[in-house]
């Protein structure tokens, strides 16, 4: 993969350090929110998770895009980044469609954070992204996209 300080090898690493924020602090956002039926203090560490979280899923997203571009001109590798890609617009896109939903409605007075509607969304938005990140962890795994690696 040449120099460390290749443009190609910092992305590749910027992505490995920034998908991991999206994943930890949507997931326990999400958690929060169903446990915050039973101790409704906690809603406000759900929605600053939530925002954290979406930042993270933007940083991830960008991050992505760029370490894909050193792989254009092959195919067969881009095909195999086409499903973790779209989900990930995917997942990012629900994530900030929730942000701005509870950000207007803790601008009325209320939260959202109970509502049955939102709680499915966030529930299917974690499940999008699990299987966003498990098919991130194959492109290094089964593909051994930017990795120089050693299997036994
Ligand atoms: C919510 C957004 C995203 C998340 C949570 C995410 C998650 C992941 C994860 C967990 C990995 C395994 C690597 C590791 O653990 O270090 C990975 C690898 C990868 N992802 Fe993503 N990803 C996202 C967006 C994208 C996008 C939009 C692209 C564009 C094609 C992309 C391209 C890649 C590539 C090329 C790799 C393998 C090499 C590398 O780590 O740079 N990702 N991703």
């Amino acid at each position: 993969m040449g120099d460390f300080f290749d443009f190609e090898n910092l992305m590749n690493h910027l992505h490995g350090a920034f998908n991991h924020f999206p994943i930890a602090l949507l997931f326990v956002s999400a958690g929060l929110d169903f446990v915050a039926r039973k101790r409704p203090n906690l809603r406000s560490s759900a929605w600053l998770l939530l925002v954290l979280g979406t930042l993270g899923a933007i940083a991830a997203t960008v991050s992505g895009l760029l370490a894909h571009l050193a792989y254009e001109d092959d195919p067969y590798l881009l095909s195999a980044m086409e499903v973790h890609q779209y989900l990930a617009f995917a997942t990012t896109t629900l994530f900030a469609a929730l942000t701005a939903w509870r950000w207007r409605s803790l601008r009325r007075g209320s939260d959202v954070g109970g509502n049955p509607v939102y709680l499915a969304l966030i529930l299917l938005g974690v499940v999008v992204l699990g299987v966003t990140g498990f098919l991130g962890g194959n492109l290094l795994s089964e593909y051994g996209i930017g990795v120089k690696g050693v299997t036994r």
